[in-house]
């Protein structure tokens, strides 16, 4: 037996309409406050009053969001007792959203408890449907039943990887008005999320034939829309593919799970606060090459990687594996790039005395990630220090 959960999925211009359908009538909304700066919120609820929805919104979502934030989240949550909560913003509003609902329906529950293995979460969705509205293209987490949260613990901040597949939204509305004009660089940032999350689930331990069909797609679009999303922010044919390419992705590595560039990219952001984007996206080549590498050729990560060259037109058919696998990282690296995206750590503005002094630290951090025993190639301490090193430096990985 094996599974692929996913949200009921509306995409494409006007998608929005969709919240008229929508059964329940309070709608709390979790968001960040540059989205209210910026008038997005207003487009939401805009709708939702046009359709008759009452709605309260709780904004106070910062980027990686604090446990602190979601427990506050949660009491404005129970107060107001909504029949529908909205994940309305990137990757951090979204998975806030995912938590408060498990913690307003389940109210003896504590974010420890927001684990895989707690089967009593099963049963969420008697109180709420959960609507995901992503206003970037990346993170995915319209679709993921996974939810990050920091917590500051021992003097360091920790990203907690809760889990359980009863979070994933009931639906998920994609639609591109969110996303035009977006700036360059956040298109960039937010677009390797998604690059990194089709090929990680690729070659993840859980990939199966549907995770596959995702990365694939998402890969086809992203190469050939990312660049242009880049260069015209409002291109909203662009805008368009890459908001689909990233929730395809985010099926893909939601349902296959990431691996070694999410551990080392979440262990990066906790200790020095880079965008998950960048740093995940940063990091996807050199682990891509060190699982090519694999002196083991455990779990066929070569044919894998090899077959989405040539599928992509990237490579004759011909061509044999390792060097068609290989082409797929340089495709990689040239998209980068394209988009102007940071190769190496040394370009991250992390001085080398920082790095080396949090090198241990961010090690001990990879271990902590669920995302570390996905990887086809396992790493120790050694490997996790060498790639962070070779990746500081801008080095092929060549171990
Ligand atoms: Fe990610």
């Amino acid at each position: 037996m094996w599974y692929f959960f996913s949200p009921n999925i509306v995409y494409g211009e006007d998608a929005l309409d969709f919240l008229e359908k929508i059964p329940g009538n309070k709608c709390f909304i979790v968001t960040d406050e540059g989205l209210v700066k910026l008038g997005y919120l207003d487009i939401l609820t805009e709708k939702l009053t046009k359709f008759g929805k009452e709605f309260k919104v709780f904004s106070e979502v910062e980027s990686d969001p604090h446990e602190e934030t979601v427990l506050k989240a949660r009491e404005h949550c129970i107060f107001y007792k909504p029949d529908i909560i909205i994940g309305f913003g990137g990757g951090s509003p979204m998975d806030t959203a995912k938590a408060v609902r498990a913690l307003y329906e389940f109210q003896n529950m504590v974010v420890d408890d927001l684990h895989p293995f707690n089967d009593e979460l099963f049963k969420l969705g008697q109180k709420t449907k959960m609507v995901a509205i992503p206003t970037t293209s990346g993170t995915g987490a319209e679709t993921t039943w996974a939810v990050v949260i920091n917590r500051f613990e021992d003097n360091y901040w920790r990203k907690l990887e809760q889990a359980h597949k009863a979070f994933a939204p009931d639906i998920a509305i994609v639609d591109p008005i969110f996303t035009v004009g977006m700036p360059p660089k956040l298109t960039a940032g937010t677009g390797f999320d998604a690059v990194a999350h089709s090929i990680e689930g690729l070659f993840s331990v859980w990939r199966n034939d549907f995770s596959d069909a995702m990365s694939y797609k998402a890969l086809e679009l992203i190469f050939e829309y990312l660049p242009k999303a880049y260069k015209n922010p409002n291109d909203m044919e662009a805008r368009d593919k890459m908001h689909q390419a990233a929730t395809m992705a985010g099926l893909a590595f939601g349902n296959s799970q990431a691996n070694l560039g999410h551990s080392m990219g979440h262990a990066l952001g906790a200790v020095f606060h880079t965008h998950h984007g960048i740093a995940v996206g940063l990091f996807l080549p050199y682990i891509m090459q060190y699982c090519i590498n694999d002196p083991d050729e455990n779990d066929k990560t070569v044919a894998i990687l090899a077959k989405n060259a040539k599928l992509l037109n990237f490579t004759k058919w011909d061509t044999n594996d390792k060097e068609a696998a290989n082409i797929l990282v340089k495709k990689v690296k040239e998209l980068q790039k394209l988009v102007d995206f940071p190769q190496s750590l040394n370009k991250l503005n992390i001085p080398k005395e920082d790095f080396d002094k949090n090198l241990d630290h961010l090690v001990s951090l990879c271990f902590q990630s669920s995302s570390s025993v996905m990887s086809p190639r396992s790493a120790g301490g050694e490997a996790f220090r060498k790639l962070y090193t070779y990746a500081y430096e801008g080095k092929d990985i060549d171990f």
